[in-house]
């Protein structure tokens, strides 16, 4: 099939949108996810679900504009109104984000799964992906980790309420900030973090820019008591997949491995993870701040050309 100049990012791996150019200086950004029920509460699940569809439209430094519903629901043996409030939840996060709902699809299920089909739009030449992290840059995670060890945690019945207000918090917030203030400072590559962990969507990175990226382990920023739920072995399934991918292709060094389960924790609307120039990242890091996102930090730093590998200090 010939290739169209205009599709400027495709299905190629691990691209967290796809990109079409529509003119000179507009693209649009096409991206869609959805899944089940991660936390009790309808209304913190549409919420959570739509923060998690928004952002890889705001991985590449795109503007989310409409949205469409994708509804699986089982609407013969359960309440109507659970449906009304996930969808209420994801309405009240598109309001937030000034996206338009355009409305959507839904078939009977037996399981309940919501999420969201984007569009967005981003200029041709100026929206970034997980390929343009170039050597001495300095990598930017805005969000803390641990979503899947604490929403395992949750199922469970094993954790706080203050734990979990905070881990629901954490996946309701909206990557848009973030995004917006890459984009404005200037960034050479970006990706978010999801199902594959901090360790499997880096070593994408790395892969995508040819380079190797090295990790500071004791400057991710993590959830409070993940690190105790994962001493005890309470880690999603997801988890131990992800570190048999990547494992090959990461020096661990001494780090050791409740640690590496946490950073191949599959994420759920996790933060983005900017590559960019040691200058520019202080930068970003002060506006972030200013914002009222404590958590972002200096995670890792890109060193020389490679075919892609991680080293953990
Ligand atoms: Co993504």
């Amino acid at each position: 099939m010939p290739e169209d100049p205009n599709l400027l990012l495709g299905s190629e791996d691990w691209a967290d949108a796809g990109i079409y150019r529509l003119s000179d200086t507009i693209a649009l950004v096409e991206s869609v996810d959805f899944f089940t029920p991660i936390v009790d509460d309808p209304y913190d699940f549409g919420k959570i679900a739509v923060a998690n569809s928004l952002s890889d439209i705001y991985a590449v430094g795109g503007k989310p504009l409409l949205a469409l519903n994708i509804v699986c629901f089982p609407v013969k043996t359960m309440d109507k109104m659970i449906l009304k409030e996930i969808l209420r939840g994801g309405l009240d996060k598109l309001k937030e984000a000034g996206v338009i709902i355009l409305g959507g699809h839904s078939v009977e299920d037996s399981e309940i799964k919501y999420g969201v089909a984007v569009t967005g739009i981003v200029h041709p030449e100026k929206f970034v992906t997980n390929r343009g992290a170039k050597r001495g840059d300095l990598l930017v995670l805005t969000k803390p980790i641990g979503t899947g060890i604490l929403s395992t945690a949750l199922k469970g019945k094993k954790l706080d309420k203050e734990t979990a207000r905070y881990l629901i918090d954490t996946m309701e917030s909206l990557n848009k900030k973030a995004s917006e203030l890459m984009m404005e400072v200037g960034a050479n590559g970006c990706t978010d973090i999801t199902g594959f962990g901090l360790l499997g969507h880096c070593l994408e990175m790395a892969r995508a820019s040819k380079v190797t990226i090295r990790l500071f382990t004791d400057k991710i920023p993590i959830l409070p008591k993940v690190y105790d739920f994962a001493s005890m072995g309470i880690i999603p399934g997801g988890g131990r997949r992800n570190l048999n991918y990547c494992e090959k292709l990461v020096e661990v060094g001494n780090t050791d491995a409740i640690t590496l389960d946490i950073l191949v924790d599959p994420q759920t609307s996790g933060g983005l993870l900017i590559s960019l120039p040691e200058e520019k990242a202080e930068v970003l890091i002060e506006k972030l701040k200013e914002t009222g996102n404590t958590y972002s930090t200096v995670v890792g730093e890109v060193l020389e050309e490679s075919s892609g590998k991680i080293i953990l200090i």
